[in-house]
Formats: C-alpha cells, structure tokens, sequence
C-alpha cells in the first residue's frame, strides 16, 4: 500500500469510493443511480483544498483517500448542501424514480429538522480546528491502512500548525468504526441522535458524532 498526496487524476476514482461508501461505508447505488448527483462533498474538499487531500493506493489502484482542511480557510458547508439542493433541483425532471424517493425523503428530513421536529441536527464541532473525512474500500479494511493514512495528514496538519483535528463520524453498528477513533487517539467532542437515513433505515438508532484529537 503506498501512501501519497492527491493527484488531479485521482478525482474519478476518489469520487467512486466516495460513492461505494457513502451509505456506513457500504455503496449508495442502492438508493441513487447518478454518482454525480453523489460528488458534491468531494468537490466541495477537493476544489477548494486539494493540497490537504491524500490517497492509498494498491498496485496502481487508489483503494481510499482522505479528504482534509487544516482549518486555515473558510469551509462554508452550507454552500455544498445549497449546491446539493440546486443541482437536484434543477435535474428534478431528469431524476430517475429511486433518485427521486431518496433526495425527496432527505428533503423532507430538511423540512422537519427546519420546524424542529427532531431537536439539534447539526454537531458542535472545535472552533479553528481542521477536520478530514476518511474512507477505504470495503476488501482493503482492517489492515491498519486508514490508521496510516490519518497519520499522514496529522503529520501534515502539524506542520501547517494545525493544533486541533476533528472528524464527524456516524456511530452505529452497521459500520462498526468506533475503535478507529478511539484507538488513534480521538476523544468524543459531542453526539446527537440523527434521523437524516430514517427512509433507508427506520428504527435503527443512529448517533451523529464529532471526535476530536489535540495534536502535540
Ligand atoms: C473507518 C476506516 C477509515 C478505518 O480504516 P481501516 O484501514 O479499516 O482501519 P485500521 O485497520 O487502521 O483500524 C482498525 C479499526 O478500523 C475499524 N474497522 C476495521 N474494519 C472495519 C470495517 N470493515 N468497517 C468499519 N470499520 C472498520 C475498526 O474500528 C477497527 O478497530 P478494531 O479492529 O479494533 O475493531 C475504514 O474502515 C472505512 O473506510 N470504513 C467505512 C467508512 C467509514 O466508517 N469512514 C469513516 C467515517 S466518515
């Protein structure tokens, strides 16, 4: 397994894994037949802040990546969830059926979160910290690559003078990730209930949670 910065090249296959994980680390084709109705969180990381983007590859093969921001530019999330809203929007007609009942429900889940139906949705997360999201395709897990991968970015984060690092990470045990954060030295910043997969995955308690690691 080599582990590298991002490469423009990159983006086709890091916006696949990005797909193939997107649903607890298992594919969102279940529920949406467009992988570019899917890309707009990795668009969002890559556009803005490919220099802090790093991949694993497997003999000639990226397998997973690691999207991050040391923090040091303004991350307005809020664009890629607008920039979401509007490109399903505006492909409406286009939608497929299965597209259509998936960005309805997460639509509606706005709506309700909107009127307070379902109490805080969004995660406290630390003031002036960098953050990254990680996945990995599922046959390559568990062999210590992600934990490889993460120490390349803190090692990289640390030289840019990034003294706090967080990551939102959903905790279920359909995606039995816990240990990652905690083995690697991450501590539990804050937690709420989510019902953002309610369609997909009704009655099934699913907590949104933000871990954070001082970097010394
Ligand atoms: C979380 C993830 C990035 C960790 O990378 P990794 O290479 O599997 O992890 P490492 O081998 O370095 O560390 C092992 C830990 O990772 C987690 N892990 C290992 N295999 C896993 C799997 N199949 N699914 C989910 N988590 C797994 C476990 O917590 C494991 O600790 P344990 O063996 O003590 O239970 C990777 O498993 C993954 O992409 N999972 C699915 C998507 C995800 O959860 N992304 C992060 C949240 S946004």
């Amino acid at each position: 397994m080599l582990i590298r910065k991002y490469q423009k090249t990159d983006r086709t296959a890091v916006e696949m894994i990005n797909f193939e994980t997107g649903f607890f680390g298992k594919s969102m084709s279940e529920f949406i037949t467009d992988h570019d109705l899917w890309n707009n969180l990795v668009s969002y990381y890559l556009e803005k802040e490919p220099e802090s983007a790093f991949v694993v590859e497997n003999q000639g093969k990226v397998v997973g990546y690691l999207l991050g921001t040391t923090g040091k530019k303004r991350f307005h999330l809020i664009n890629y969830y607008l920039k979401t809203f509007f490109k399903t929007l505006f492909a409406l007609r286009k939608l497929r059926p299965k597209d259509l009942l998936y960005f309805g429900g997460k639509y509606r889940y706005l709506f309700k979160t909107l009127i307070g139906k379902y109490g805080r949705q969004t995660l406290r997360t630390p003031k002036r910290a960098g953050h990254f999201h990680i996945d990995i395709l599922p046959g390559f897990r568990g062999k210590n690559t992600g934990t490889k991968l993460l120490n390349e970015f803190l090692k990289y984060a640390k030289s840019k003078g990034v003294k706090t690092i967080y990551a939102d990470s959903y905790q279920t045990p359909l995606n039995p990730n816990t240990n990652f954060w905690l083995k690697n030295g991450f501590i539990e910043y804050d937690r709420i209930r989510t019902y953002a997969w309610d369609d997909q995955l009704r009655g099934e308690e699913i907590d949104f949670v933000c871990y954070v690691k001082r970097l010394k």
